[in-house]
């Protein structure tokens, strides 16, 4: 094919189309939160060019007809690839195991409780096993719910202050713990998600020292924000795993910066008005993320000097296409022209009210960031340009 287009790009970035392992997207059931057309067209504004959308949804993605309808659904009416995860357990009930092999063949990238943590360690492993069997990881929500209790905040000195019930780091890091010490053995490649306190890079630190297979994301919220951000009582600073103390943000930058958290994914978690329109405890846990997590990771990794411009770039497109044993995530002669073009030097402030997602539930509405997405391409074709969406 030859070029009929030329684009200026002068002192921008030109980079493989980036790569989100952890998007909510949810359709089927909650279309008044996000559907696969606003939710694809929220990846395209933010630079994403392949998706993954988990399947807490309603029904749940537990079989392959449903893996099938999605795939199906998206390329009718998305913008860019999704690739469905399909759930771990029927109904993420937590009971009984879902066919893991037909939704693999239907094309699940991938295995996931996500909202949920299967408890019941037998099953998990019996589920790692599978994976492992046929070649897709075990995403992993790590949180005991026995110790988060009714929380709705990071467990600390903000949660004493502010009078909300705190969700403690261990809670978090007990089930990092386990998934470290079940998967062993099994051939499965675990993936940690959204990791969040000090104790879970540590065990992350000493798995990986010991030569073991797993890798682990952190979400831009959690790289970005404290727990102080919740004072004021925005339900927008309202997530699961919860921000964390400073402390805990300072060993993920720094396990970012050494590269032992090789990930950056937004768990993008749409939700309408009314499910953050409340008192903090009663609100949903979860915020938007795709149309601000490239510009965060520059102004807060980047520009801070935790991370050159090729490291964050990495996170974003060839580490979770590994992740995901897809032919993506590199500009290689060959590949399909899935491209992404930033001018990494535009500054903007952030306005809620362009977002193409349904939802507007983000904490970072009016901040100023750096960098922006110019173009997007998916399969060659342009879904973005300067700035804005093309539409079909
Ligand atoms: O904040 C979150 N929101 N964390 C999760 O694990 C689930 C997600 C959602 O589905 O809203
Ligand atoms: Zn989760
Ligand atoms: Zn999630």
């Amino acid at each position: 094919m030859v070029a009929d287009q030329v684009i200026e790009a002068a002192g921008c970035w030109v980079v493989p189309g980036l790569i989100d392992v952890h998007v909510h997207l949810r359709e089927p059931g909650f279309e008044h939160k996000e559907t696969i057309a606003t939710g694809t067209r929220s990846a395209a504004l933010g630079g994403f060019t392949t998706i993954c959308c988990m399947p807490n949804t309603s029904p749940v993605i537990d079989n392959e007809i449903l893996v099938e309808y999605i795939k199906l659904k998206a390329e009718r009416e998305g913008v860019v690839h999704v690739l469905p995860v399909g759930a771990i357990t029927k109904g993420q009930k937590g009971e009984e195991l879902a066919n893991i092999g037909k939704m693999a063949q239907a094309g699940a990238c991938a295995i996931s409780e996500d909202g949920k943590t299967v408890m019941n360690a037998g099953l998990l492993k019996k589920a790692m096993k599978y994976a492992a069997m046929f070649h897709i990881p075990m995403l992993s929500h790590c949180e005991d719910p026995t110790l988060a209790g009714s929380g709705a905040m990071h467990g600390g000195a903000y949660s004493e202050l502010l009078g909300i019930k705190g969700i403690p780091a261990d809670a978090e890091e007990v089930i990092v713990a386990r998934d470290l010490l079940l998967a062993r053995g099994t051939g499965v490649k675990l993936h940690l998600c959204h990791i969040s306190t000090k104790g879970s890079v540590q065990l992350l630190r000493e798995a990986k020292a010991r030569g073991e297979q797993v890798t682990a994301e952190v979400c831009p919220h959690h790289f970005t924000l404290t727990d102080a951000a919740v004072e004021g009582y925005d339900a927008n600073t309202k997530m699961n795993p919860p921000l964390r103390s400073a402390e805990d943000v300072k060993s993920i930058k720094r396990a970012l910066a050494d590269g032992t958290i090789e990930i950056i994914a937004t768990d993008h978690a749409p939700h309408h008005e009314d499910d953050k329109n409340c008192e903090y405890e009663n609100a949903a846990f979860g915020i938007v993320g795709l149309e601000t997590a490239l510009a965060l990771g520059i102004t807060q990794l980047v520009q801070e000097g935790y991370l050159t411009p090729m490291q964050l770039i990495a996170k974003m497109t060839l580490h979770p296409a590994k992740l995901l044993g897809i032919d993506k995530g590199t500009l290689e002669v060959g590949r399909a022209a899935d491209m992404t073009i930033i001018d990494p030097a535009a500054t903007y402030r952030v306005n809620m009210q362009e977002f193409a997602s349904k939802s507007r539930n983000t904490p970072f509405h009016g901040m100023n960031l750096q960098g922006k997405i110019r173009y997007t391409l998916v399969d060659g074709k342009i879904i973005v340009e300067e700035g804005k969406l093309v539409e079909e």
